[in-house]
């Protein structure tokens, strides 16, 4: 039998009106990265699951790219006005034999819901997950009415999963007011659902009061992750040289394809290795002639860039610069400020020092000069490249 394809599709063209703001809430970060990447790298990272696709507004197209970045998710698809409209614009733009039906606003999905789903599909048509009520249920209006009694009643939440063609039928067959979910319009259809346990971590980001939960237990749970970085540049011909952004006069330039900023480089290195993300050479390769002569400003600012799309803070970077000439320390908090304006961090988050090595080796014999960095940045526990992606 041939393996059977899952898709997920997640859907976020929504405009978040109880949550306000100026941005939809699907694309404005919580801990440092958009809601809709927190739950694209969620699903995406499930070995079961073969592709993300994404429903958004007409509109939010460009919003929607910035939150996503360079995460894999094909052609955005564009939803419609009601929640199940979008739905229906994604079923009919996927090819699936397994459809897991997603809200971006419930970007904490663990691995273990899916699981139970994709279990529960070998028995059903389609599974959701549940979970109990805890509170005292009743009617109320000005004042408190009658109880309702909560026995067997459940919360259910999403991803819900399907066999995609039996949910396309029952959307096809569906003729009531606007569903607010899909397991509503399978059993319209006949089709049993089951039920398997679902997740707290689920709730759905509806208000602001959510959101500052949110934001408080994704804070807490940041991994922080430590990268180094280790360059040298040979001297050759006629000063000045670059170092941390700063050209400071000196007898002799430096080599290199590039402005041969060995500073920039190796803090560039040091941020990409917090996120297993290659190295500067593998960015920008010494072969490609674009990057003759270039700015490394550009090369720092890009390992910002691509950290920030992961989710990652940076919190402190700090560098060594080693040589006998020229003198460092004069330019020291100059290097710090330029380093920190690339970074859009603090320049108390930036340290640069300097030694020399006694006249010993390649940087004592003012052949070069060489620099060494570490850099210390908080990443969301899904983590960056989330399994999927790696
Ligand atoms: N959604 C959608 N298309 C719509 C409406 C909603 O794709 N026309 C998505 C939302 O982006 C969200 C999910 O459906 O991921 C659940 O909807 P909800 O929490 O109600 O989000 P919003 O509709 O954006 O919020 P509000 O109802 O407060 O405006
Ligand atoms: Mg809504």
């Amino acid at each position: 039998m041939t393996q059977k394809k899952a898709v997920a599709l997640i859907v976020a063209a929504g405009s978040g009106s109880r949550m306000g703001g100026d941005v939809p809430k699907q694309f404005r970060p919580i801990a440092g990265k958009a809601v809709l990447a927190h739950a694209v790298d969620a699903l995406i990272s499930h070995p079961a699951i073969d592709a993300v696709r994404v429903v958004v507004g007409d509109g939010q197209q460009e919003m929607a790219r910035k939150a996503l970045g360079s995460r894999p998710v094909g052609e955005l698809i564009v939803g419609g006005n009601e929640r199940a409209d979008s739905v229906r614009a994604g079923l009919n733009d996927i090819e699936a034999d397994i459809v897991l039906v997603h809200d971006a606003a419930r970007p904490f999905c663990r691995h273990d819901v899916i699981d139970r789903l994709l279990g529960a599909l070998e028995h059903a048509e389609g599974a959701v997950p549940v979970l109990p009520l805890a509170d005292t249920l009743a009617r109320a209006g000005e004042t408190l009415g009658d109880p309702v009694d909560r026995q067997g009643l459940v919360r259910v939440q999403t991803p819900q999963a399907f066999h995609y063609g039996s949910l396309f039928e029952a959307y096809a067959q569906w003729n009531g007011p606007s569903p607010t979910d899909e397991s509503t319009v399978l059993r319209a259809a006949g089709r049993e659902v089951a039920v398997v346990e679902g997740d707290p971590m689920l709730e759905k980001l509806t208000n602001a009061a959510d959101w500052e939960r949110a934001e408080h237990w994704q804070r807490a749970r940041l991994v922080p992750r430590t990268g180094m970085g280790f360059d040298v540049h040979a001297f050759s011909g006629e000063g000045p040289v670059m170092i941390g952004g700063i050209s400071i006069p000196h007898e002799r330039g430096l080599a290199g394809h590039s402005d041969a900023d060995v500073v920039l480089h190796a803090i560039t290195d040091a941020l990409l290795g917090t996120a297993a993300l290659g190295d500067i050479g593998s960015h920008f390769p010494p072969s490609d002639q674009q990057w003759k002569g270039a700015d490394s400003c550009i090369f720092l600012a890009h390992a910002a860039q691509l950290l920030r799309e992961a989710g990652g803070t940076i919190d402190f970077v700090d560098c060594t610069v080693i040589c006998e000439a020229p003198k460092v320390g004069p330019h020291r908090d100059a290097m710090r400020s330029r380093v920190a304006e690339i970074l859009a961090i603090p320049r108390g988050s930036v340290s640069i020092k300097a030694t020399t090595t006694e006249r010993l080796g390649f940087t004592g014999r003012r052949e070069g000069i060489a620099a060494q960095a570490v850099a210390s940045v908080r990443m969301p526990p899904s983590g960056w490249p989330p399994e999927g992606l790696d």
